[in-house]
């Protein structure tokens, strides 16, 4: 496994690579779900293909009182899960590689960055957008995999790869979950042992609520659900459609039931499919 720890060098690694080359992009603090979004990559770039991590904490997808400084690092931790899952190499840039002090260029999604988190977070699926585009066009991959954990991040990352005709195949991983139900993050590490023990609630809180017979029953019996859970504030709770993101009032298209819940110190994220039903 190699590292690259500047543009030009991962650029030259993915140029000669042998394809496909398949990015898994990263903010470091790697946990299982990352792990097996590296072995998923390795299965999809086979053999012969090339396997590229990137573990890049990006400060500008952070808004001004969030945790950009406080974010886990792991580094050596994040080099041992990469080695063992499959990565043929790690890039890790620094802030100062990744943007210039005058830079004046972003991409920006329109039209699904309104709702969820694009709400509660302004400016942070800008900051995303611009740094999947740079790592897109630092790297050239051939297929880019992303968690279904952060899916609205995921619609936005395809949509933006369709309006700006990147040459790259999108592929959505299953939300990888704790035996109890906790979906994987880096940001669980902030919960503290009590946190923890009641976390999984807001799973079990969506899987029950999806159950309802109408829409507006499955948000009521979520926010109840949640609310009843010790320390929690729910953030936002939406039925959205799976495309759009858009808030949906009828099951006539697939959706997902998505929730953001502060417990403690941590903003935990959470979504599960709601089948269409007539
Ligand atoms: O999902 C993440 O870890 C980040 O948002 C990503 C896609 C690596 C961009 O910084």
């Amino acid at each position: 496994m190699r590292i690259a720890n500047s543009p030009v060098s991962a650029r030259e690694f993915c140029a000669k690579a042998s394809r496909p080359v398949v990015l898994v992009p990263t903010m470091g603090a790697l946990h299982e779900g990352h792990a097996a979004l590296i072995r998923r990559a390795r299965k999809l770039a086979g053999a012969k293909g090339s396997v590229v991590v990137s573990v890049f904490v990006n400060p500008i997808q952070f808004g001004p009182t969030e945790d950009f400084s406080k974010y886990p690092r792991s580094w050596k931790h994040d080099l041992d899960v990469c080695g063992r899952s499959g990565a043929d190499l790690v890039f890790r840039p620094s802030a100062e590689q990744m943007y210039r002090d005058d830079r004046s260029v972003f991409v920006e999604e329109s039209s699904l960055s309104r709702y969820l988190c694009g709400a509660s977070r302004p400016g942070h699926f800008r900051g995303v957008c611009t740094v999947v585009a740079k790592l897109f066009l630092i790297l050239g991959p051939d297929i880019a995999i992303f968690g279904e954990k952060d899916w609205q991040q995921l619609a936005i990352i395809r949509k933006m790869v369709r309006d700006l005709d990147f040459p790259i195949r999108i592929v959505g991983h299953p939300t990888v979950r704790e035996r109890d139900g906790l979906a994987m993050s880096s940001r669980n590490d902030y919960l503290t042992p009590e946190e923890r023990t009641v976390a999984p609630g807001i799973y079990a809180a969506l899987t029950l609520a999806a159950g309802a017979t109408r829409p507006k029953d499955v948000l009521k019996g979520g926010r109840r659900l949640i609310e009843q859970i010790p320390g929690t504030r729910i953030d936002y709770l939406e039925l959205v459609d799976a495309e759009t993101v858009e808030p949906v009032r009828s099951f006539s298209r697939p959706m997902r039931l998505a929730v953001a819940v502060f417990l403690g110190k941590a903003r935990l994220i959470d979504n599960i499919a709601v089948a269409a039903r007539t």
